[in-house]
């Protein structure tokens, strides 16, 4: 689609996103003036841009004269009077209200009457920046993400006074940049970070509850939910001191408990520690070598369990005695002779089986859940869940049986929603929320954290596919347990509950 802007700027063209998006907006064919205060940031971004489009070249993305034509489009100057024609301004300083808004003052008195002004504001109104501006109309929020040159997404979202036609210009200038628009509202975080920001800052609680280490937690994220990267790769990627931030910047504005910035990281930034940019951040690098051989294990069928179905390999590789049991379908027989006593769990607690009886007798007693998304193909991920007095042999020998039979294994304690529930559920109940209050489309919704956080498949199509009175169960077992805000099931889970149990009255 083509649209009526031929030129464009990017202020803080030396920064992070603004020399990113500067790269955007260049290979998409437009005339790009680079702003910043700081010079030495525009030369050292110019080096780069350079570098980037050469590897354009090698990687046959682009052709030699193409990229000597995208170069020669952009232009850097540290004097704002040189941004007065430029058809649309995009802003990407540093994440401040009051630079952001003496920014497009005084843009007002130096552009042109039609040049859009737009924002990739992360966390602030877009009605809050533009406002007092002197032209409300033509202020609109854009978000792209990191790096900008390579991820295809951006948020777009209208302050109360944008006005449709400049949303409309600006939304086909993305497109015609190549890029992806979804729509969203003028609300913090707008999608992306509206959903990650408490659901980092969940993580981080977790590991200070010693729910499971980093790398568990990560490995249990990603095998079981598909995402390219855990929570912790995440937040160690993005910077801890980040984190604070943005954690920082929600909380008064949403009141969210869980967005607050939880104190293990204050303490993991008071100590120093950062993330990659620190040389260290949640993750140690530790490893553990899988098991090459595990003890044989029996079975006993309780009923119909979630993990395995009957003809599953796991059940039938079973021996008909061992020193292992592996108890399926919820049920529990002690049995202190044998190395370990596995039972398998739902929503429910260990300590729910062994009474919390914390006795030699329980010591051999380990929980497991196959991690399955409703009726869903189970995942390969089993989590296992250990007492305080759980012996640590018992623990191996759980974790050989599963890691011989080909699956990943986390340890973790008997902690309500182990790792994956507790993360998930709540993050399903934003979803659902922001949905029904208008935030985007499911499918928009689903669409950004594909491409923005590289989810295999969103979470609205997810807990859709679990099943939404499903997710009401785990979700209404977790607040019963913790009394936490966050796994309250959102309407349209309640609602899908309610008829699934009038239908079942009925018949
Ligand atoms: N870093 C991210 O992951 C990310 C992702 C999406 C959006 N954002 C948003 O993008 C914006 C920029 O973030 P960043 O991480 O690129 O910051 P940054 O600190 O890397 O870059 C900011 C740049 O702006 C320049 N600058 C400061 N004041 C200026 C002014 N008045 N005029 C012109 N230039 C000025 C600085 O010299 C610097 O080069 C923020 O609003 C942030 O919330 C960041």
């Amino acid at each position: 689609m083509s649209s009526s802007i031929k030129k464009v700027a990017v202020c803080g063209a030396g920064g992070t996103m603004g020399a990113g998006i500067a790269l955007v907006a260049a290979r998409g064919g437009f005339d790009t003036i680079c702003f910043d205060l700081n010079a030495d940031r525009l030369a050292t971004q110019q080096q780069a841009a350079a570098k980037f489009f050469d590897r354009s070249v090698d990687k046959g993305r682009m052709s030699q004269a193409d990229r000597d034509t995208a170069l020669g489009r952009m232009h850097s100057t540290t004097d704002l009077n040189d941004l007065a024609d430029c058809d649309l301004v995009i802003e990407a300083v540093f994440e401040s209200l009051d630079a952001k808004r003496d920014l497009f003052g005084k843009l007002n008195d130096i552009c042109k009457a039609e040049t859009i002004f737009a924002s990739n504001t992360s966390t602030l109104s877009i009605t809050q920046i533009a406002g007092g501006c002197g032209r409300e109309d033509k202020v609109v929020g854009m978000h792209f993400c990191l790096p900008a040159q390579v991820m295809k997404l951006i948020e777009m979202s209208k302050g109360i006074n944008t006005s449709e036609d400049t949303f409309q210009t600006a939304w086909q200038w993305t497109e015609s940049a190549g890029q992806i628009p979804v729509e969203t509202q003028d609300k913090p975080g707008f999608i992306l970070n509206a959903l990650l920001v408490p659901f980092n800052n969940d993580t981080i609680r977790a590991i200070d509850a010693g729910l499971a280490t980093p790398e568990d937690i990560d490995l249990a994220i990603r095998s079981g939910l598909g995402y390219k990267m855990g929570p912790c790769t995440l937040l160690d990627l993005v910077g801890l001191d980040t984190q604070i931030l943005l954690g920082e910047a929600f909380y008064p504005i949403t009141l969210d408990v869980r967005a607050s910035v939880p104190p293990l990281l204050r303490r993991m930034v008071a100590a120093g520690k950062l993330g990659n940019k620190s040389g260290g951040g949640f993750l140690t690098g530790a490893t553990s070598e899988k098991a090459s051989s595990a003890p044989a294990y029996e079975m006993v069928h309780h009923g119909q369990g979630r993990s395995f179905t009957n003809d599953d390999d796991f059940v039938k590789h079973a021996a008909v005695s061992a020193e292992v049991a592996v108890h399926l379908g919820g049920g529990y027989v002690k049995a202190p002779e044998k190395t370990a006593v596995l039972v398998e769990l739902d929503t429910e607690c260990l300590g729910y089986h062994t009474g919390e009886d914390l006795t030699e007798d329980t010591a051999n007693t380990v929980g497991f859940a196959r991690y399955r998304n409703g009726d869903e193909a189970p995942s390969p991920l089993i989590e296992l869940v250990y007492k305080p007095h759980t012996s640590a042999d018992a623990i191996a020998a759980a974790r050989a049986v599963f890691e011989v039979a080909g699956f990943d294994v986390v340890v973790c304690k008997d902690l309500p929603g182990r790792i994956i529930d507790r993360l998930v559920r709540p993050k399903y109940n934003d979803a659902l929320r922001f949905v029904d209050e208008g935030l985007a489309s499911p499918g928009d919704m689903d669409k950004t954290c594909c491409m923005g956080l590289g989810y295999p498949v969103g979470p609205v199509a997810r807990v859709t596919a679990g099943g939404l009175a499903r997710h009401y169960e785990v979700s209404k077992a977790l607040l019963d347990t913790t009394g936490l805000v966050g796994y309250s099931p959102a309407r349209a889970a309640v609602v899908s509950h309610s008829r699934q149990l009038a239908s079942k009255n009925e018949a």
